[in-house]
């Protein structure tokens, strides 16, 4: 038994699907209760300093463990126990564990279920890469945001479709290879985020997000080279804006594991097409085509409230 005013450290395998939602359970409770004296260490990350050994952290990882605070660890159904002693709600069961022969019974019933995790962690990973799944973790703003990506990766995927339509029909090579590059990216971008939000949370005007992107390309490759890096330019200085909110705000206030590094991500691409096709594009852009990339930007803006609503 511990002494209820002895801090705890619960050490949990922040790499385990099925232990991340417990845990993340457990948090809640603990923070609900103050006098709970638990503290939390995710020894599945490098960063956990007090575990160095592999070997000692490959142990750790095959059973769920405890650590006191003198150091001394207990494990399995004991190792619950203390936790279950200190959460609101769970007490009795702790109580219970101290009959007579209910510890060995409740250490039978782990060592089942540890036989039994593997295949428990591959169903819920393979729950967890759903959309529906990863769609139920996101907040309303966090959706609304997603669901406006979602709209502008479809409409960057047809900037790219109605350059490359002009650019074939032009004989452009160096324009058609361009393109066809960013064109693959974007492509990449929007199966990415279309991995979080299943169809019926996207947007309802898809259709016109793709006729308004296809417009986007094609006018301007019409009229020329320049005038297509001056309209990527100037639609990329506003998406990189777009994912920079979004990212500002995942990092004051958490998210879902794994959408900032990929909104990251997405912004590094946007930013590398920027510059790419300003620099391209040159420092003197014609009256006309300044003008039409004032109207491209504000119709992105416009388009991102539409489409966080519908
Ligand atoms: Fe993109
Ligand atoms: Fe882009």
């Amino acid at each position: 038994m511990t002494a209820q005013n002895e801090t705890l450290t619960v050490l949990y395998d922040g790499g385990c699907p099925l232990c991340r939602r417990e845990i993340a359970h457990v948090q809640g409770l603990a923070k609900q209760c103050e006098s709970s004296a638990l503290c939390f260490v995710d020894i599945s990350s490098e960063a956990a300093g007090s575990v160095t050994d592999a070997a000692e952290r490959q142990a750790l990882l095959a059973r769920f463990h405890v650590q006191r605070s003198d150091g001394s660890r207990l494990s399995g159904a004991a190792a619950f126990t203390a936790m279950w002693s200190r959460l609101p709600g769970w007490r009795w069961l702790a109580r219970l564990a101290r009959l007579p022969g209910i510890l060995t019974l409740l250490e039978g019933a782990y060592r089942v279920f540890l036989k039994l995790r593997p295949g428990l962690q591959w169903l819920a990973r393979r729950w967890d890469a759903q959309p529906a799944s990863r769609a139920s973790t996101l907040s309303k703003y966090l959706e609304r945001e997603l669901r406006s990506d979602h709209a502008g990766e479809t409409g960057a995927v047809f900037i790219y479709r109605g350059i490359t339509a002009v650019a074939r029909w032009r004989r452009d090579e160096q324009l058609l290879a361009f393109a066809q590059q960013h064109g693959d990216t974007e492509a990449e971008h929007l199966s990415l985020i279309e991995a979080w939000l299943p169809p019926s949370r996207r947007s309802r005007l898809l259709g016109p997000w793709r006729l308004a992107g296809w417009l986007t390309g094609a006018l301007p490759a019409l009229a020329g080279r320049r005038a297509v890096y001056g309209t990527i330019a100037a639609v990329e200085t506003f998406v990189d804006r777009h994912y920079q909110q979004q990212i500002d705000h995942l990092r004051a206030h958490g998210g879902p594991d794994g959408l900032l590094p990929l909104l990251e991500r997405c912004q590094a691409d946007e930013c590398h097409h920027r510059d790419e096709a300003a620099a391209l594009a040159g420092e003197r852009r014609p009256g006309l085509l300044r003008l039409w990339c004032a109207v491209v930007g504000s119709g992105s803006a416009a388009a991102v409230v539409l489409a966080r609503r519908v």
